[in-house]
């Protein structure tokens, strides 16, 4: 008999108070614990008094003795159900020792913000400065497979009497991702203030040290959540990346107003242009414009924004970034647009 068995028993119990709706999903299960014939479950309810308590428990005890082996002893007991966990308390003391705090944002996804955040955090440190990513896509964190860090589960110390999670270390810099606390493959549903929260947590709850740059995947979008999270840290500013497509182009736009609008107020470092053009790994000296030509460019123009940098649609790329070997770790001609992306990053954020 295992607790987990014992689990999807209690599946079979249905508050009928409560939509029917099974009492494991509804949260009533708190602890359950079976070890050798006996069984000791316990049932948590809100403190206002659930007119249906007694049935519950009655049903417990009869799908329990329904599916365990004879002779098993059932205790059930019941508690007032504990308020909710108090949120952490977030401080700016995990990122005091950061130097520059910059935001990678996409008016939408899929434009190749996580690969340039990625390989623009590993580019900086091959130009000897200490990194760390906070991969705050609570939608479609992506970090852990695109370094290969997807079997680290952090570890939490305690800071100044707080517990902190420890980020993970590879190719010299430090990752933290939500995408540590979910199983592979499951997809997160987050919303509203519970996605704001946990993403904060990715950067305030990390014992990151001494850092030069903590650069922040931001999720896709400038609604709401991106707002507060700019507002509540010290972010200094952002680099937002795009394809060339005029779509692409008017959510920048979007972004460029969000990092400017008077309560946020942020400066933006400048546009990546991603998939620029498309050179075949056959062909490395052919582009081939597949999304229309120069519009980060013009686009960076008309913002009066700086072009950062523009990086070619490769095969490799993509394949790096499944294979958890990111591109900005070679020599190759598009390993060296990383590095130049991270220079010239580091020159306008030394700008004044
Ligand atoms: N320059 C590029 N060349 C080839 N594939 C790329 C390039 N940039 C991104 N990709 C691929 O496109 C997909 C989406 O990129 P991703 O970085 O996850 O986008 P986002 O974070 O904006 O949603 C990934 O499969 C990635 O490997
Ligand atoms: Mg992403």
């Amino acid at each position: 008999m295992t607790e987990r068995e014992v689990f999807d028993w209690l599946k079979e119990v249905r508050h009928p108070g409560q939509d029917d709706k099974d009492i494991v999903s509804l949260g009533l299960v708190d602890e359950v614990a079976a070890e050798g014939n006996k069984i000791v479950v316990t049932l948590s309810f809100p403190r206002r008094p659930d007119a249906l308590k007694n049935y519950i428990v009655g049903a417990v005890r009869a799908a329990i003795y329904r599916n365990a082996p004879g002779g098993t002893d059932i205790e059930i007991k019941t508690v007032e159900r504990k308020a909710a966990p108090k949120e952490p308390e977030l401080t700016l003391d995990a990122v005091k020792e950061v130097g520059h705090i910059v935001g990678v944002a996409s008016g939408k996804g899929g434009v190749g913000k996580s690969t340039v955040a990625v390989n623009l955090a590993i580019a900086l440190a091959r130009l000897g400065y200490r990194v760390g990513l906070a991969d705050a896509d609570v939608y479609g964190p992506s970090v852990p497979i695109m370094t290969g860090t997807e079997d680290y589960t952090p570890d939490m110390i305690k800071e100044g009497g707080r517990d902190m999670m420890v980020p993970a270390e590879k190719f010299g810099v430090k990752w933290m991702s939500i995408g540590y606390f979910s199983p592979p493959g499951q997809a997160l549903i987050w919303r509203g203030p519970m996605a704001c929260s946990a993403l904060k947590q990715m950067i305030l709850q990390v014992s990151w040290g001494p850092l030069d740059f903590l650069l922040v995947d931001m999720p896709p979008g400038t609604g709401d959540i991106h707002i507060s999270l700019v507002s509540d840290i010290p972010m200094e500013g952002a680099v937002i990346v795009t394809t060339p497509q005029q779509v692409a182009l008017a959510d920048v736009e979007k972004g460029v107003n969000m990092f400017r609008n008077p309560n946020v107020n942020r400066k933006i470092f400048g546009v990546v242009e991603n998939m620029a053009w498309f050179t075949p790994e056959a062909h490395p000296e052919e582009k081939y414009y597949l999304f229309g030509k120069d519009g980060g460019s013009k686009m960076a123009r008309a913002l009066d924004i700086p072009l950062l940098g523009q990086i070619p649609l490769v095969q490799s790329i993509r394949e790096a970034g499944d294979n958890g070997s990111p591109l900005a770790l070679g020599t190759r001609a598009d390993a060296m647009a990383f590095l130049d992306l991270a220079s010239k990053l580091v020159e306008e954020v030394n700008k004044e």
